[in-house]
């Protein structure tokens, strides 16, 4: 009798094997081959080769790969393997990872209440564990079919994009055509990589055209271009899937697991203490004549390697991480190339954005100065600078990571406070003596001090050239700024990366304590 038993038991065991294979095979082949050819002839990866190219080899684990869909509205009938979305966990260069992919094979990719929940399931699991999530995101947005239920499964992955937010970093490609509710969860992370393949939009051209009667296509809408340079909702940008899926790889060497462990710091490859006299070809003494400050930055950083975030949008910043003997910085410099270096809204915005982003990840900020001010205009000031300006201003002081400030050349005014100054609780203000502190330039402050002087006397053209000489001569140096101890140091150029290493090394350990709130009111 007993090996009658056994027989059946294997039976029963091999039909259940078979039938457990049959729907993993059915799930692996997500919309089919057609669908995924139709993926491939746009240039696209499939959702399952994404995740191969971003994880460590073999390192993938899936989770619920037999999800269904509910059967909703008009769901009935339909097949949606994994429902749309791949999720799970591996490892990129050996840290832990948990991701998800939208399979646009699958009812274009459309997030329904299961799909919702898939991704926000795998979000509470990272956060428990403290590891990024990293979201590759292809899909046409709420699923029609499920109605109500889909904008149900949106609200779940918004709420978590939220409440995790500063817990763990959120990362999300972009790689594919992106509408409504796939635009906004990727906005609410804190990194949006774009592929030059993908496009993102609230409401796609049909709905533009029915309502407000605009023609205009899906590139001119919401390319690459237009949200790498107009909008600024993309940070970073590659040729296709595989270049941006490597920028993920890069963006993650600089960040720590979470919120809870320092980033990543590397044995140094590059000597800490080496000077840098290039240094002295880079920035010219000349106040008016611009440079590259991107050299600059470069020439300090280790290796000159430097990961520059939104390099088209709002370019008279710049922001970008990097390292400094072994340990990573975010750096922000204004970019005298642009307006002047002069700061305006877009550059606010994109500024405060990054120190807040850097503050929440305990990365160490590094500011290079070279301002003249908050850039004048009518269309400004009606643009709100006052309240966007505020934003820098109000970053810098709420972040309590190290933060050292290197005064190239001009500091002036409200964008000298607002460039991370002493008072604004800079930790080390270090200055080159090409440096020019004031409250603004020579010329705007002769004319204003110096006026009645300059008007009334028997050659005015010579008498104001004099005083704009006699002031710059007495403010626009750092000498003032030095006295009084709003700068820590004047330093020899050649000395930049030396100095600012021992700087950071010696404030890695800082600890800044605020008072007890609910959570700041940053002006938005
Ligand atoms: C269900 C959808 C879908 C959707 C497309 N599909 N959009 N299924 N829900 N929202 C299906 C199509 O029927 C098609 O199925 C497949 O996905 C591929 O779509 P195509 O149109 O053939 O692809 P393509 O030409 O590449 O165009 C992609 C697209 C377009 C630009 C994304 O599909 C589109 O405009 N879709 C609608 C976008 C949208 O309005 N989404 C709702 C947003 S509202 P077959 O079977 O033929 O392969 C929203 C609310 C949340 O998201 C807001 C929160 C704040």
């Amino acid at each position: 009798m007993a090996p009658k038993m056994a027989d059946n038991a294997r039976l029963l065991l091999d039909e259940l094997l078979a039938e457990l294979e049959e729907r993993r095979r059915k799930v692996l082949m997500g919309g089919g081959p057609e669908r995924q050819k139709k993926q491939h002839e746009q240039g696209k990866l499939t959702a399952r080769e994404r995740i191969d190219h971003l994880l460590d080899e073999g390192s993938f684990v899936e989770l619920m790969p037999f999800a269904e869909h509910l059967e909703t509205g008009l769901m009935e009938g339909l097949e949606a393997p994994a429902d749309g979305v791949v999720t799970g966990y591996g490892t990129i260069g050996g840290r832990l990872v948990f991701v998800f992919s939208q399979d646009f094979t699958v009812l274009g990719g459309s997030l329904g209440k299961m799909h919702g929940r898939k991704i926000a399931s795998l979000m509470d699991l990272a956060a428990k564990v403290g590891a990024p999530v990293i979201g590759l995101n292809d899909s046409a947005g709420a699923r029609i079919q499920e109605g109500v239920d889909s904008l149900s499964g949106y609200g779940e992955v918004f709420y978590r994009n939220a409440i995790y937010s500063g817990v763990i970093p959120q990362i999300s490609a972009i790689l594919g055509p992106c509408a409504g509710g796939a635009v906004y969860s990727p906005a609410m992370t804190d990194f949006v990589l774009m592929s030059r393949r993908a496009y993102m939009f609230i409401t796609g051209p049909e709905v533009i055209k029915s309502v407000t009667k605009e023609e205009v296509s899906f590139e001119a809408l919401g390319g690459a271009d237009v949200h790498m340079e107009k909008s600024g909702v993309a940070h970073l940008e590659g040729e296709d899937d595989r270049e941006v899926l490597d920028l993920i790889k890069k963006l993650l060497s600089y960040l720590p697991q979470s919120s809870r462990e320092r980033p990543p710091v590397l044995e140094p490859q590059d000597d800490p203490h080496r000077p840098v006299p290039e240094v002295l070809d880079i920035v010219h003494p000349d106040a008016k004549r611009p440079y590259n400050m991107h050299a600059l930055i470069r020439a300090i950083l280790d290796g000159g390697e430097f990961l520059e975030i939104q390099p088209r949008f709002a370019r008279n910043i710049i922001v970008g991480l990097g390292r400094l003997g072994g340990y990573p910085v975010g750096v922000i410099a204004n970019n005298p190339r642009f307006m002047a270096g002069a700061l305006d809204i877009n550059a606010s915005d994109k500024a405060a954005r990054f120190i807040r982003t850097m503050d929440a990840f305990g990365i160490p900020l590094l500011t290079f100065v070279d301002v003249t001010g908050f850039l004048p205009g009518v269309a400004q000031e009606h643009g709100g600078i006052i309240r966007h300006g505020a934003k820098m201003l109000f970053a810098y002081a709420e972040a309590t990571v190290p933060k050292i400030t290197l005064i190239v050349r001009k500091a002036y005014g409200g964008a000298y406070l607002a460039m991370n100054s002493k008072d604004m609780g800079a930790d080390v203000v270090l200055a080159w003596p090409t440096a020019a502190v004031a409250v603004m330039g020579a010329e705007g402050a002769a004319n204003i001090v110096f006026r009645r002087e300059i008007q009334t006397s028997p050659n005015p053209e010579e008498t104001r050239r004099k005083k704009i000489e006699e002031y710059r001569r007495a403010f626009d140096n750092p000498w003032v700024a030095a006295g009084r101890g709003y700068i820590d140091d004047v330093i020899d150029p050649a000395e930049t990366r030396r100095l600012l290493y021992r700087h950071l090394r010696m404030l890695w350990e800082k600890k800044e304590e605020r008072p007890w709130k609910r959570h700041d009111n940053i002006p938005l």
